[in-house]
């Protein structure tokens, strides 16, 4: 990916941060993909004694994996200090007395950041991240997830793909040639840098959720309350004009569908376990290759 259009970490973090309040109230897509990543967790059999919560934003699946697991310890690590605060007040909320129950261990919050976390090597048995990773550099943060796993230890994630949120990209794009849609690595790129990593039988699956809205400034709203306004190094700088917004508004009118505006997101499942991976092939330039029928056999 090139340097325009990478995340810039300090403004990931501050527009989180700035998100941290409001964001529960709009995050559908994360509370969907966040269920269905627990749901395939059930499938698993895996007694975690610890477990690191990757971006654990509200942390909303704190209190889900601690449920789940309570004689685990739980680390909830995020980028954005304000939104560990607030996960931190919904724990005990969602909790309440339950928290002190005697076996129950109370997770720890820490602030750190996902391409260089503050754990020790081989500490970690179960590495979930819903929605997080996408706001990353892969390599550096797959290979920071498998220095932090245990032999058998798990990594399951959700990312986003490429095609995530085109119709916005799209109409942008009759505007100006500024990055103004985050731009999401596709499965090869994904399935590479797990590799890479040496995460061993990596899995990768992609699923479209569509979330509707009556009008552009909805969706751009929402977009901004989620904290998950564009935060490429690229991006255009200073304001928006009205009558680009009004530009944008009108040629996302083309994806219309009974009577609401479409917004799709390409949802990237995957997981993978630490350890040598097992079906890598190894290029005599040191490449890795990954074959399409590889990553598309494992899909849906
Ligand atoms: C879309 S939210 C998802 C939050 C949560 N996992 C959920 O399911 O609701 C993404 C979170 O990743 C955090 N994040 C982004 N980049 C990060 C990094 N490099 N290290 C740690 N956390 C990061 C953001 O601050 C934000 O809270």
């Amino acid at each position: 990916m090139s340097e325009a259009f990478k995340p810039n970490k300090s403004l990931v973090a501050k527009t989180f941060g700035r998100a941290a309040v409001h964001y529960d109230d709009v995050a559908v897509l994360q509370a969907q993909t966040g269920d269905e990543l627990l749901d395939r967790l059930s499938l698993v059999t895996l007694e975690p004694t610890t477990i690191l919560d990757l971006g654990t934003g509200t942390g909303r699946n704190v209190s889900a994996l601690s449920a789940r697991y309570p004689h685990a310890s739980l680390y909830a690590l995020d980028i954005a200090p304000n939104m560990l605060h607030q996960a931190k007040q919904s724990y005990r909320a969602t909790l309440g007395l339950k928290r002190w129950l005697p076996k129950q261990k109370q997770p720890s919050f820490i602030a750190g950041d996902a391409e260089q976390l503050p754990l020790a090597d081989n500490s970690v048995d179960l590495v979930f991240a819903n929605l997080s990773l996408q706001w990353c550099d892969l390599k550096q943060s797959f290979a920071e997830i498998a220095r932090v796993l245990r032999p058998d230890g798990l990594l399951m994630f959700t990312t986003l793909g490429p095609d995530t949120l085109y119709e916005l990209r799209e109409a942008w794009a009759t505007v100006d040639d500024y990055p103004h849609v985050n731009v999401f690595y596709d499965m090869h790129d994904i399935a590479e840098a797990m590799m890479q990593a040496k995460l061993a039988e990596p899995v990768l699956d992609m699923d479209k959720y569509v979330l509707t809205y009556s009008n552009t400034m909805a969706l751009m709203k929402d977009l901004k309350v989620l904290g998950a306004s564009n935060v490429a190094h690229g991006r255009r700088r200073g304001l928006t004009t009205r009558s680009a917004l009004h530009k944008v508004a009108a040629h996302y009118e083309q994806f219309r569908t009974e009577n609401v505006l479409p917004a799709s997101y390409e949802v990237i499942f995957g997981h993978a376990w630490a350890g040598q991976p097992a079906k890598q092939v190894q290029r005599d330039d040191g490449s890795i290759a990954v074959s399409l029928d590889q990553i598309s056999g494992l899909s849906k």
